[in-house]
């Protein structure tokens, strides 16, 4: 039977930054995420791009000298130009500034407008330009008798008309569905666990508050302040919010407002991957808008944490910001990869430091797995004529086969999970036992007194690198796949469900060469 077809997706990201590793870490995840489902046999349809409306790139492109669609051509370039560098694997790539994008926002919109879930009304508050947000009185810091938002944006007094969507009668379905159980196909589901709590308690307060006003939780959603964005259809002086038009293109790529298109069956999404800083757009505003256009929610979102850069909050400010490619250009791609999901449990904040990069690089990946690696294929070409054992013994792979044989089930209920750190842990706690594996039965010793054995533990030592080489895949696809050619693993047969057939014994192997090298922090 066919596996379900999966839908992942990345935020959007705004073109008033050049991408930096907050970016490329939201970007990372979500492509392990891709490349493993599609190791395992799912069909995977794998979302970013660019969100290019609003007003803050507006002024972006003015500040620039620039007309805003040339702008945020050249910005966005450099966001397609990160999925190259860091080896994304994503299927397509969105731009808000699109045709297909700007036809399924007008198209949404249409709908909601028929169904009586938008209607014009007029807003005024305390707007911070900055972030794209009103904040409420109670949520505003007084510095100097200046008024400023909780993010230290300035903010300012604003009254516009403006088309309000029925947000407040979604929020008690929404509640009702984020505590169905596991498997409920309408549940939505939010991760981390403390995420989902603090957006309950939120939706709570909300209903509590407002429980004699309720169009108050309404939420605003066109504009007349600017020009720059999808005009809401049959009244051009408002133009979408820029959350609306945003979040929407989770549904563009899919093929919305085709709902025949082929894309269409990857919907609705199964994980939205997000930063903590956006986490009630994705699980308030985004699925009542679904609903009440009639449409399916996205069954999980995931907030990750926020790195911080050797303690200190990231910011161009301090000048601080980390750029991914710089960091690719000096460690190599998939150390990079693999340090940024290796450090730090995912879902929390994490700081990111030479010292500790250099520390797991050098001790999991230079000396735990690479010196694995190396020993066994070199004992393998000196001992074995650089042909592979025939399968030995199974009681002689003992408690290492019989962890082996779990692994790669235990990686994917990680995954399953969000648990990257987990996944890695698994892996690198299984290198670890092929290390005293190794140590213990000494095949260097075997030759002599027991080569049947000998090569038994050598195939035993394949068997297990194969599989770790294998899963790894996901996270370094370079390195892993440079290490699955010198385990003479055949480029169709490097799946998941390969796992289970066991190459044929005599094939030959190319001489191993060093998979990892070892940095020197003092350098570094
Ligand atoms: N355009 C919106 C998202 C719209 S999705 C329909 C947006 N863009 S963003 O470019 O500002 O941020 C994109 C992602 O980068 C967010 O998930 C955010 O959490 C992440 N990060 C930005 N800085 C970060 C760190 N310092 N650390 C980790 N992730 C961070 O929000």
């Amino acid at each position: 039977m066919a596996k379900p077809a999966i839908y992942y997706t990345t935020p959007i990201y705004y073109v008033n930054d050049r991408p930096h590793i907050g970016h490329a870490y939201t970007s990372l995840a979500t492509d392990v995420l891709a490349r493993f489902k599609r190791l395992d046999g799912h069909e995977v349809f794998f979302l970013t791009g660019t969100d290019e409306h609003g007003q803050k790139v507006e002024k972006a492109a003015q500040d620039a000298g620039e007309d805003p669609q040339a702008f945020t051509d050249r910005v966005s370039q450099a966001f397609r130009d990160l999925t190259v560098t860091m080896g994304f694997s994503n299927d397509d790539f969105i731009r808000t500034t699109e045709p297909r994008h700007k036809a399924a926002c007008v198209a949404l919109w249409t709908v909601l407008a028929e169904r009586g879930e938008i209607y014009l009304g007029d807003y005024e508050g305390w707007y911070a330009v900055r972030d794209e947000a009103f904040y409420g009185p109670d949520e505003l810091v007084e510095r100097d008798g200046v008024k400023f938002a909780p993010t230290g944006a300035p903010v300012e007094w604003v009254r516009e008309p403006s088309y309000f969507f029925r947000l407040g009668k979604w929020l008690p379905e929404l509640l009702r569905r984020f505590d169905l159980p596991e498997g409920d196909a309408e549940r939505i589901e939010i991760l981390p666990e403390s995420r989902r709590n603090e957006v309950r308690a939120f939706i709570q307060q909300g209903l509590k508050d407002f429980a004699d006003r309720p169009e108050k939780l309404d939420l605003s959603v066109s504009r007349t302040s600017f020009k720059w964005g999808v005009k809401v259809p049959g009244d051009e002086a408002h133009v979408m919010y820029v959350w609306v038009d945003a979040l929407t293109n989770y549904i563009t790529a899919a093929g919305y407002p085709d709902t025949n298109a082929p894309r269409w069956k990857f919907w609705p999404a199964d994980v939205h991957v997000v930063g903590k800083d956006i986490v009630r757009f994705h699980t308030i505003y985004w699925p009542a808008l679904l609903l009440a256009a009639g449409l399916p929610a996205p069954r999980r979102v995931f907030a990750h944490g926020w790195w911080t850069n050797e303690g200190q909050k990231i910011s161009k400010s301090l000048g601080n910001v980390i750029d991914p490619v710089a960091l690719v250009e000096e460690f190599g791609l998939d150390a990079v990869r693999y340090f940024l999901l290796r450090e730090v449990p995912f879902g929390q904040d994490g700081d990111f430091s030479r010292k500790a990069l250099v520390n797991r690089l050098n001790g999991e990946l230079a000396d735990a797995l690479g010196n694995l690696a190396n020993r066994v294929l070199s004992l393998i070409q000196r001992n074995c004529e650089g042909k592979l054992p025939e399968a030995g013994d199974p009681a002689v792979g003992g408690a290492l086969m019989a962890g082996i044989a779990a692994l790669p089930g235990q990686v994917r209920d990680r995954l399953d999970r969000q648990e990257f750190h987990l996944a890695l842990d698994v892996v690198m706690a299984s290198v670890r036992d092929a290390n005293a594996y190794i140590t213990v039965e000494a095949p260097w010793a075997l030759k002599k007194t027991d080569p049947v054995r000998m090569a038994a533990v050598l195939r035993h030592l394949h068997t297990a690198l194969r599989c770790h080489a294998t899963l790894l895949q996901p996270f370094m696809p370079g390195t892993a796949g440079a290490m699955l050619d010198q385990l003479a693993v055949p480029g169709d047969a490097r799946a998941m469900a390969d796992l289970d057939m066991p190459l044929p014994g005599g094939i030959p192997l190319p001489p191993p060469a060093p998979l990892f090298r070892k940095i020197d922090l003092a350098a570094a």
